[in-house]
């Protein structure tokens, strides 16, 4: 446990150097009236250096500036309003009485700690890369309850918190103390990893997951802090070093352990709760197929009745190109050999039947509504029908289900997979 006290000596002292060193704050106290600005290179650091709070370019418009803690390197653990971006005008502010605000160049704040008027005195990083407003005796606010994306060693992950990255949702279900992993978009949500792990205790007062120094990954319980679960080791388990080991939530929807050397930049995956990529909802977007070429998942297709969404985003998904409402004839199921269409746990009864691969073509083929439907071909005769408007499909010669998607007449097959495959 870090200690949240200090002594008030300290305390003063360190705000003297800040004052005298406003750019070069490491590891003191940053004052209140601080600022930090994209144009300036300014950063909060900890005390060796070990994080340190800046604004770096956002990942996803590099014109616009994200304020992130980053470890020795460049390997980022959180951002400011989750990932929020300002232009160069805009700025990261702790305000003369305590609210920490992430301001755009229009004077807009898109971010704040809520904090203001609460007696906070100043702001530091931690050497374990935790940002803490904080009075005299007490940490009052920490970044630590406030997780963007990742989850860092000496950081408890609870109930009450979770990491986003796009449409995924990483998060502890507070009932059954799973981990689970869903996708959303607009009040679709699929949950893709729902997974339980025994701590010897039947109900979980408080599950925190936490990972360790040495790789492992840990789910305890207030209640029961001497029998965690094991959930996950790192692929480097016990290596030590200087390093910094974390869990994110990556963009692809997937849940990784990952360690970072210092100054490497670089971050090795150690672990992942979904071992097979093309099993993550929605990886593929909207109608994308996801297959693996070699040892990585690719996107694409159903078949040629489709194209990319987006050329340069294999991602992005699929679209028709001529939409089932506009075909000039009629409607038709092309088969899907090896492919299946996600199907997770609740899915909707009434769209689910027990019936064979014919009757599976043909009852989407007579629903409106239904784009597709798949037939596991796991022994339970089910038969599901895609009725929503997000469907997100997985092809493997592995894989026994036979689907089906309704296209306009002709259904025009995708070329045969590549003989390197
Ligand atoms: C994490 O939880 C442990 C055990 O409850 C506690 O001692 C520690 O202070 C917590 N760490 C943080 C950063 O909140
Ligand atoms: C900073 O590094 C020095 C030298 O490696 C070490 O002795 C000290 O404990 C470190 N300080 C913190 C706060 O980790
Ligand atoms: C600042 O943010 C506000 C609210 O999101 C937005 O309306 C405004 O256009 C932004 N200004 C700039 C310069 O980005
Ligand atoms: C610091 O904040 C804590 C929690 O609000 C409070 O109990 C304590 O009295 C404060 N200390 C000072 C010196 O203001
Ligand atoms: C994630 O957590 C935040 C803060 O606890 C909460 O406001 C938000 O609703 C949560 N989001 C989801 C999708 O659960
Ligand atoms: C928790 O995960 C287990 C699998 O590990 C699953 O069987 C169980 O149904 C899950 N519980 C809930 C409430 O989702
Ligand atoms: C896999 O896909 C990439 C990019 O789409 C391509 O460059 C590469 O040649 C493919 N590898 C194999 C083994 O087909
Ligand atoms: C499609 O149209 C053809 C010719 O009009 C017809 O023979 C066939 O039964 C139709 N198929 C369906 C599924 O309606
Ligand atoms: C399935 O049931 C839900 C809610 O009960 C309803 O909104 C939906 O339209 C039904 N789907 C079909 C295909 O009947």
């Amino acid at each position: 446990m870090r200690t949240l006290q200090q002594h008030p000596g300290d305390f003063a002292l360190l705000c003297c150097v800040v004052l005298l060193l406003p750019l070069l704050s490491h590891g003191a106290d940053i004052p209140l009236g601080s600022t930090l600005s994209p144009g300036n290179s300014a950063s909060w650091s900890s005390p060796n250096n070990t994080f340190s709070l800046s604004f770096t370019p956002s990942p996803t418009s590099p014109a616009l500036f994200v304020a992130a803690i980053t470890y020795a390197g460049g390997v980022p653990v959180w951002s400011a309003g989750a990932g929020a971006a300002i232009d160069s005008r805009g700025s990261l502010r702790l305000t003369s009485d305590g609210d920490l605000q992430l301001v755009n160049g229009s004077g807009a704040v898109l971010w704040s700690s809520n904090t203001g008027g609460q007696g906070v005195a100043a702001a530091a990083v931690q050497e374990s890369g935790n940002l803490v407003l904080k009075n005299s005796t007490a940490i009052l606010w920490q970044s630590f309850d406030h997780p963007t994306d990742t989850v860092v060693v000496s950081q408890n992950f609870t109930t009450r918190m979770n990491l986003t990255s796009g449409p995924y949702i990483f998060a502890i279900d507070e009932n059954s103390g799973n981990l689970t992993l869903r996708w959303t978009s607009g009040s679709n949500t699929v949950t893709y990893f729902n997974m339980g792990y025994s701590t010897g205790s039947k109900t979980l007062s408080s599950p925190t997951l936490t990972i360790q120094t040495n790789g492992l990954v840990f789910l305890t319980d207030d209640g029961q802090p001497a029998s965690p679960a094991l959930v996950a080791y790192s692929s480097n388990y016990g290596e030590s070093g200087d390093m910094v080991r974390f869990l994110r939530l990556d963009a692809d929807g997937n849940f990784r352990a990952y360690s970072s050397a210092r100054g490497s930049g670089a971050a090795p995956e150690q672990w992942s709760a979904v071992s097979d990529q093309c099993r993550v909802f929605g990886y593929c977007g909207n109608m994308g197929v996801c297959s693996y070429n070699g040892t990585s998942p690719v996107c694409g297709c159903p078949s040629r009745n489709f194209e990319l969404s987006n050329p340069s985003n294999p991602r992005g998904g699929c679209k028709r190109k001529v939409d089932l409402q506009s075909c000039p004839g009629n409607s038709t199921m092309l088969q899907l050999d090896n492919t299946q269409f996600l199907t997770y746990p609740p899915e909707a009864i009434n769209e689910t039947f027990f019936v064979g691969i014919t009757a599976c073509r043909l009852n989407c083929l007579f629903v409106s509504s239904c784009v597709a439907s798949t037939a596991p071909s796991d022994g339970s005769g089910l038969c599901f029908l895609k009725i929503s408007s997000f469907a997100s499909a997985y092809q493997s010669a592995a894989l026994p289900s036979t689907s089906f998607v309704k296209v306009c007449f002709p259904g025009i097959p995708n070329p045969p997979p590549s003989p390197s495959r």
